[in-house]
């Protein structure tokens, strides 16, 4: 069966009688880097969604060919496209959500730092028109370095007066994702009911996958955790070595995006125990910014549920990232404020 949000919607008689009669699918959901590689599929999967009400497409090129093309799909969400700098500010007028995938991604070889001197200004630009247009918005961060572009839309929302560190998400689920499905692989468990919280940054060793917290519990030996934890961390490297110079992960990146947009709706709509790991402003260790499982609710973070009881082994793998992650934290707040 599909997971509850990609999951077909209602039958035409059914959608027809849900739609007259619930006043929650109202909500606008922005895609910024909607013509690209994650764009495309996770807009296709958030229009298949009855939680969205508006999709408003931005992209600096071909918007027109993807919204025309989506629009035509026979569910509820009306789909505009809009282009260019001219019309950013446009695209973010009276949006709930705005999801950000835009920017260049890996090659083999590059780390997702190597990425930064084109992204951060990017992600800038961005973070400061939603800041002007849309403060309100709840604003989930993809493009990478994640560990960076986070820091980096904070201070612009901070330098305009209007930073609410409830309301910024880097979105970290394809690592909760793969953690998922690699766990359940190797225990034989279900996949799409498999959880494995996942904390820490989206880079590498800043990647802490908990595996001693999986529900159902799986229990390995110590060399196994310790090669499910490195191919965890380096999953996307996994995919753009089989892309070969084409790219980086877009289809289950469009899936996780897609999943944490859809919390943050079900969570703007009311419904309660909406739980993500999301990297966001933090006081959990002594890195700004770091991923846990949030309870999430109509302003964004309602909780942060902390990271639990770590096994020695996990407590070794945080030791390692805080370091590597305030180095990636202070570059991104080095790019607004050092300017
Ligand atoms: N968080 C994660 O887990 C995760 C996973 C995979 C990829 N990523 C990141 O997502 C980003 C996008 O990856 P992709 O494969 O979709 O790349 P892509 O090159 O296929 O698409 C990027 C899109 O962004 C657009 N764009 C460029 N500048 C823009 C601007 N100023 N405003 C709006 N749009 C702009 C491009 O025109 C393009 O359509 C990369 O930074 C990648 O590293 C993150």
């Amino acid at each position: 069966m599909l997971p509850r949000f990609v999951r077909p919607t209602l039958s035409a008689a059914q959608g027809a009688k849900r739609l007259s009669t619930s006043a929650r699918h109202d909500t606008k959901v922005a895609v910024m880097g909607a013509s690209g590689g994650i764009g495309q599929p996770l807009s296709l999967l958030l229009k298949q969604s009855p939680l969205v009400s508006e999709l408003s497409l931005y992209d600096v090129v071909n918007t027109p060919g993807v919204a025309a093309d989506l629009s035509h799909i026979n569910s509820a969400a009306k789909v505009k496209a809009y282009t260019g700098p001219e019309q950013l500010k446009d695209s973010l007028k009276g949006v709930q959500v705005v999801v950000i995938p835009a920017g260049v991604p890996r090659k083999p070889g590059m780390t997702r730092d190597d990425l930064f001197n084109t992204n951060a200004s990017i992600v800038r630009d961005l973070a400061q028109a939603v800041a002007e247009v849309s403060p309100k918005a709840l604003v989930a961060i993809i493009s990478n370095p994640v560990n960076s572009t986070v820091p980096i839309a904070s201070e612009v929302f901070n330098k305009a007066g209007v930073y609410d560190p409830k309301r910024i998400f880097g979105v970290t689920t394809l690592d909760i994702v793969r953690a998922n499905t690699f766990i359940a692989e190797a225990k034989g468990y279900d996949p799409a009911t498999t959880n494995v919280p996942v904390i820490g940054g989206h880079s590498g060793i800043t990647i802490i996958p908990l595996l001693s917290q999986a529900k159902p519990s799986a229990s390995f030996p110590e060399d196994k955790v310790k090669a499910l934890t490195g191919r965890i961390q380096e999953a996307g490297t996994e995919v753009v070595k089989a892309k070969a110079g084409t790219g980086s992960a877009t289809l289950s990146m469009a899936f996780a995006g897609a999943r944490f947009a859809i919390s943050l709706i079900r969570a703007l709509n009311g419904e309660s125990n909406v739980v993500e790991c999301s990297y966001v402003r933090s006081d959990v260790t002594d890195a700004k910014y770091f991923s846990t499982p949030l309870l999430l609710g109509k302003n964004g973070v309602e909780k942060n549920l902390g990271y639990g009881t770590l096994n020695s082994y996990e407590q070794v793998l945080l030791k390692a990232a805080i370091p590597e992650l305030k180095k990636n934290i202070q570059k991104g707040e080095d790019f607004i404020n050092k300017k």
